[in-house]
């Protein structure tokens, strides 16, 4: 592994991160034996607003059967509620072997194991055949990815002839410097955020061609706000993001949503389709 994973690696892992679930979740009382998706989507889908914005990103799609690759799936999180709520066959790839870890014991403990396969590499070489794909799906990640031609081009190659990629993903809006650390990197050595112009100049040199794209910025921030007032009256979730990044949570985010605010950063949603 180059140094720059290594990096990246670093930044998320988080060693005995499945057993801190399970504890918390004891904690809280769950039953062990009858672990639902619920009970963990606080902390297993690692993007703002979560499991809400996974959902609302594919309702129109008929995913049934269909062969759905997410990169850089983290805990596993959409791929659990893809696997389960559009009975499709769902892989998913991260850099952190550690998640990966999670991801395929999450899958065991609420028993969805055998609809999802999860593998530890590298997003910019893809471990599987041309054409394998009929979904790519891929959220919160190309911000730790340089080399966006690569990140692209496998999806790319992966995905079928007339395949769809789904995003949902963090550009820089302006030349400016963001405020650090945020959740993807703690400085500028492994932060790599690209302009939506220079996606769209990529997967259209690729042949992509344009479905829809849906700005997420107003409800990212909208959900940004209401984390921090609940974590003022309650404190923080005994389930939340809190489990992933720590003590420095409340200065992460809090400079992902001034930059969201001062419009440095803009989030956005979207789908393109291989020709
Ligand atoms: C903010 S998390 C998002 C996880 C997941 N997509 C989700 O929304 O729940 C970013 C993820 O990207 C992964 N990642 C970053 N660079 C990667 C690469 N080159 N290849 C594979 N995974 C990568 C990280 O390990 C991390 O799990």
């Amino acid at each position: 592994m180059n140094e720059r994973n290594t990096l990246i690696e670093n930044q998320y892992d988080l060693l005995g991160l499945f057993e801190d679930i399970v504890k918390r979740l004891k904690e809280q009382g769950v039953d062990l034996n009858h672990i639902t998706r619920s009970d963990i989507s606080g902390v297993d889908e690692f993007h703002l607003r979560g499991a809400e914005v996974s959902k609302e990103l594919v309702t129109e799609f008929d995913l049934k059967n269909l062969n759905v690759l997410d990169v850089g799936c983290g805990l596993g999180g959409p791929c659990r509620m893809l696997a389960d709520e559009f009975n499709c066959n769902v892989f998913g790839i991260d850099m952190s072997h550690e998640f990966i870890r999670t991801a395929q014991k999450l899958s065991e403990i609420i028993q969805i194991n055998g609809k999802t396969e999860f593998v530890q590499g590298d997003a910019l070489n893809l471990p599987y055949e041309d054409n394998s794909f009929d979904v790519v799906w891929t959220q919160h990640v190309q911000m730790n990815i340089e080399d966006k031609e690569t990140f692209y081009s496998e999806i790319n190659r992966v995905l079928n002839n007339n395949g769809t990629l789904i995003y949902y993903d963090i550009f820089k809006n302006v030349n400016d410097d963001i405020y650090y650390p945020v959740p993807w990197a703690n400085d500028e050595s492994i932060s790599f955020l690209g302009t939506i112009e220079n996606m769209e100049t990529i997967l259209k040199n690729l042949g992509f061609s344009k479905a829809q794209t849906t700005n997420q910025t107003d409800k990212a921030v909208e959900f940004l706000h209401n984390m921090f007032d609940k974590i003022k009256t309650n404190g923080p979730p005994k389930i939340g993001l809190n489990v992933l990044l720590g003590n420095s949570t409340k200065e992460k985010l809090g400079n992902v949503l001034i930059g969201l605010e001062e419009k440095k950063i803009e989030l956005q949603s979207g789908i393109y389709k291989k020709q």
